[in-house]
């Protein structure tokens, strides 16, 4: 029998399913949590525990679902459209998702969706509890869906070991104090022993919040909430650097990535990839364009804007502003200034597989990230780990998390479109050498700390954690 066994815990499971032509369809997530943590919840007898992104029809879709899902160690938790409405669109993704990115007039507070959260994460609770975990196990809650949950395992289960990892960033506590259940949210966090973030300021902005809000005795990182010690710690997320850059080496991706280069007959190529969120700086990065070939006419029909921006949470009103307007903006500016050879930005609202992305990397001249927050932002760090043997410059948002790691990026503030541009520019002139050099210390960075790495250490601070609890009782 083993010993001890691993539960993951996320709102999305890193397998979606999917309904065409009556039949269940189970797509594998590439993303960078699913390839982290692969090697954990795949060995026997440790789960992954979440939303599986579809809403049955019947039971027998259910128990489709559930014995599929149960051969790849994946638990389904299933939402009505109801419960999604409120936890997911209405409290998370309106409430928590925009205050914690410092949009504090994009909220909407009711209390109704406030009820179907903390319904929602005690269902993902009661999940976790069928699974039958000892207090000799550990749980890892990913993201801010799930504030909640800590606490609701700690109350079944006092002794058990609880990480939190929080994606996105923590706002300092004067905009955190904007949310009416601000104290039950940090209490739940709390249930954790370790409470992580991608960035110094999160963490900071975190305690901050447990001390000016609830008054919690603090020493250094470790909060003592009810007899227990709790830590707050910075741990920045990695990729799974190996696969990028092999990939970026094969020769279908460079074959791929020399058409696009072709297609674009030699013109500087500027790659953005985000989904479609305020958080990520859209409209700044079209206004900024716009400015580069308004004040430098030469650069016309030599740039080219390639602009990947992948649907998401379309059923939020903010969401669905938003692309109506980069709609518009993209519509302006390639119907001023575009010719018949030559149209200033190609713009794809669509979501691409992970080789075309990387052909789209390793053909990119410049890579502009100009997320005005966002917790770590990967893109960057994929677009790095594909330049082992091609030149590139990245141009980086300070705001984004990872420009505390990436500090040979060319950094921006994304709220001066002048500072974008002026980037974009010395991108665009910037001698080989140069980017060579500059490059060479970002990829040095993204592969040392890769998600291996960010698992491996997590969870070993972690235990210690735990150890260091018994030796205070
Ligand atoms: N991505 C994807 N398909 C696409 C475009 C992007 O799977 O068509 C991935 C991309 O490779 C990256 C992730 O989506 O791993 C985006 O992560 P990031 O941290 O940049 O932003 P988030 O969407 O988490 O806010
Ligand atoms: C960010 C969040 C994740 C979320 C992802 C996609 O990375 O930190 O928790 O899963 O965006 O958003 P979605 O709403 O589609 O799950």
């Amino acid at each position: 029998m083993r010993n001890k066994k691993t539960v993951i815990i996320s709102n999305r499971l890193p397998v979606r399913v999917e309904r065409r032509d009556h039949e269940l369809h189970f797509i594998p997530s590439e993303g960078g949590l699913a390839t982290g943590l692969g090697s954990i919840y795949q060995q026997e007898g440790n789960i992954w525990v979440g939303w599986p992104g579809f809403v049955p029809e019947n039971e027998q879709e259910e128990a489709i679902t559930r014995a599929k899902l149960a051969e790849l160690n994946l638990v389904p938790v299933f939402l009505t459209e109801e419960e999604l409405q409120g936890y997911y669109e209405g409290f998370s993704n309106e409430v928590l998702w925009p205050i914690f990115h410092y949009r504090l007039s994009y909220a909407v507070y009711n209390s109704d969706n406030w009820r179907t959260y903390q319904e929602v994460n005690r269902k993902f609770a009661a999940v976790v509890n069928e699974q039958n975990p000892s207090d000799k196990d550990e749980v890892w809650i990913h993201d801010y869906q799930l504030m909640l949950l800590p606490q609701l395992v700690r109350e079944q289960h006092p002794e058990i070991a609880i990480g939190y990892f929080q994606h996105i960033p923590f706002p300092p506590d004067e905009v955190f104090r904007s949310i009416p259940w601000r104290d039950e949210l940090i209490k739940g966090v709390l249930g954790a022993d370790l409470v992580a973030f991608h960035t110094y300021n999160d963490s900071q902005h975190f305690l901050n919040a447990c001390t000016h809000l609830l008054g919690l005795p603090i020493q250094n990182n470790c909060l003592h909430v009810d007899g227990r010690s709790v830590y707050a710690e910075v741990y920045p997320m990695g990729i799974d650097f190996e696969k990028f850059s092999e990939l970026a080496e094969s020769a279908p991706i460079q074959h791929r990535a020399q058409e696009i280069r072709n297609y674009y007959k030699d013109r500087k190529f500027i790659l953005s990839i985000d989904r479609l969120d305020y958080s990520k700086g859209i409209i700044e990065r079209l206004q900024a364009f716009e400015s580069l070939l308004q004040e430098y006419p030469d650069l016309r029909e030599k740039v080219v804007l390639y602009m990947l921006v992948v649907p998401s949470r379309d059923t939020v009103p903010q969401y669905r502003l938003l692309r109506d307007e980069i709609d518009r903006a993209v519509g302006h500016i390639n119907s001023v200034y575009g010719i018949n050879e030559w149209q200033p930005i190609a713009y794809y609202y669509n979501s691409f597989p992970v080789e075309e992305l990387s052909a789209l990397y390793v053909a990119a001249d410049v890579c502009l990230v100009t997320s005005i927050r966002d917790g770590m932002n990967l893109v960057c760090k994929e677009y790095v780990a594909s330049k082992e043997h091609t030149n590139g410059v990245l141009v980086l948002s300070e705001l984004a998390g990872a420009s505390k790691e990436l500090l040979e990026a060319i950094q921006v503030n994304p709220n001066s479109i002048d500072q974008i541009r002026e980037a974009l520019r010395a991108a665009i002139a910037m001698p080989e050498e140069e980017q060579r050099e500059r490059m060479q210390d970002s990829i040095e960075i993204v592969k040392k700390f890769n998600i291996r790495h960010w698992v491996k250490i997590f969870f070993n601070r972690l235990h210690e954690i735990k150890t260091l609890q018994k030796q205070e009782m």
